[in-house]
């Protein structure tokens, strides 16, 4: 008797149950988990300024409970939420003009976790010398707080993105709660596809409807494995769009514009947001970044920066707090496909097909950089720009390129290829010159095209 491949017939739901578990490798962030290990090498934003009161903030981060607080002289810290002496939260201390003062017996504690006072205690105790609080460095940039939880001997330096100093250019801080692991939500900017359907086809146009047309998409490894960038390119009437987009490990990405037009030519407008998505636990995460505002982007005014804070941003479906159930139901978005997947997905009961491409590329770089870390390397730094910046790929060039009777998805890859490869080139210039040297060398390459094709 032949077997039954139940995975292919109809009504098999009895067959197809598993005991699949998730990847422990890539999803568990916790303290000696080798990802955990990983994520604690970079610097992280944890909170909103906004968020910092004058009273402590109770914070997870990478499964560990901890107090984020700024003291009277406006410093601030994070320390290990529950006190050395007996475990009271500092979520409960009063914040002193040097650190903060657990309420159960007064232990007062400076930023970095020092023990200033253990006042009683008689003069000769030693335990202020003896020890010192969990105490992490944290830094504020631009309306967020950012830490730093690994070795202190391994701390790298605090970089700034070649995006965070562009002139003219608002950055409104915002950070939205995940109930489900860290990775189902940051590998999501390597799907562009996704835009077609959640975002265009499947109920309505969320954005624009040229983000229904079918791209040509093409994934890149960054030098040195730092990341990955794309092109997401299609056509839109005369115009061929390339969408240039990134995920730098472990878990930065800056998705373009995000009210983009193909109307006309464009050439390198930045990004529409700078998000990092940072584990909570194993079974949540926030993303927390800056959307952008300046005059190169949303030309048609649909952002709105007062609608953009903690748990709110300006575009549909983000958050589990600005819609009902049913409304997600309705109108599905990112928060309900990502949120939707489980608290940690199951890769194994997954069925990748070739639009995920760039998805299956970041769990293997992420995969390899894990396991580098735990063999007792560090993670390769970025080079910097001219302007001693971490330059970035994101940005939307947009050609006028009428169709022709060449194969206009050939044409469409063809132009994709030359803008990623523009924009690559051009990471060492400063941001001041790169627009106008990425739109001299984009026309000079189509022009040669061009000549090609009516030869
Ligand atoms: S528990 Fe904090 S001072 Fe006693
Ligand atoms: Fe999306």
């Amino acid at each position: 008797m032949t077997e039954v491949n139940w995975r292919r017939q109809p009504y098999n739901g009895y067959h197809r149950r598993s005991n699949a578990t998730e990847d422990a490798e890539l999803t568990h962030v916790g303290p000696g988990t080798p990802c955990g290990e990983y994520f604690r090498r970079f610097w992280h934003p944890i909170a909103m300024t906004a968020q910092v009161k004058d009273v402590p903030l109770a914070i997870r981060v990478l499964g560990e409970d901890l107090v984020l607080f700024r003291d009277l002289s406006k410093r601030y810290g994070l320390l290990h939420k529950h006190c050395s002496h007996r475990r009271t939260s500092l979520e409960y201390g009063i914040v002193a003009e040097r650190g903060i003062r657990c309420c159960y017996h007064g232990w007062l504690f400076d930023i970095d976790g020092k023990i200033l006072e253990t006042p009683g205690e008689p003069a000769t105790s030693r335990i202020r010398e003896n020890l010192c609080q969990g105490a992490y460095p944290v830094r504020e940039v631009d309306g967020l707080v950012f830490a730093y939880m690994g070795p202190p001997e391994k701390m790298p330096d605090f970089t700034v993105l070649d995006t965070m100093a562009q002139p003219g250019n608002d950055m409104v801080p915002y950070a939205l709660d995940y109930p489900c692991n860290w990775l189902q939500v940051a590998e999501n900017p390597m799907d562009p596809w996704h835009s077609v359907f959640l975002h265009t086809r499947i109920t309505r146009a969320h954005f624009n409807p040229a983000w229904g047309a079918f791209p040509v998409v093409e994934w890149h490894w960054m030098e040195d494995r730092l990341g990955i960038y794309l092109t997401n390119t299609r056509r839109w009437n005369e115009y061929i769009w390339v969408r240039t987009a990134e995920n730098m490990f472990p878990a930065i990405a800056q998705p373009p514009d995000i009210y983009q037009d193909a109307t006309q030519e464009k050439f390198f407008p930045r990004v529409g947001i700078t998000k990092w998505t940072v584990p909570v636990d194993d079974r949540s995460c926030k993303i927390v970044g800056w959307r952008h505002f300046n005059p190169g982007l949303d030309e048609h005014g649909k952002g709105d920066r007062s609608k953009v804070g903690l748990n709110i941003i300006d575009f549909l479906g983000q958050t589990g707090s600005e819609r009902s159930y049913e409304e997600g139901q309705r109108m599905p978005s990112d928060y309900e496909a990502q949120v939707g997947q489980g608290e940690i997905t199951v890769h194994a009961e997954e069925t990748l097909g070739s639009t995920d491409t760039g998805v299956a590329m970041l769990r293997r770089g992420l995969r390899r950089a894990i396991r580098a870390v735990a063999e007792g390397q560090e993670p390769p730094r970025p080079k910097l720009n001219a302007d001693g910046r971490v330059p970035t790929f994101s940005g939307d060039v947009i050609v006028r390129v009428p169709k022709s009777n060449s194969d206009d998805t050939a044409v469409q890859r063809e132009v994709g290829r030359i803008v990623g490869r523009i924009v690559a080139e051009t990471l060492p210039m400063t941001e001041a010159e790169r627009p106008a040297e990425i739109e001299r060398r984009v026309r000079a390459a189509l022009k040669s095209l061009e000549s090609e094709r009516t030869i």
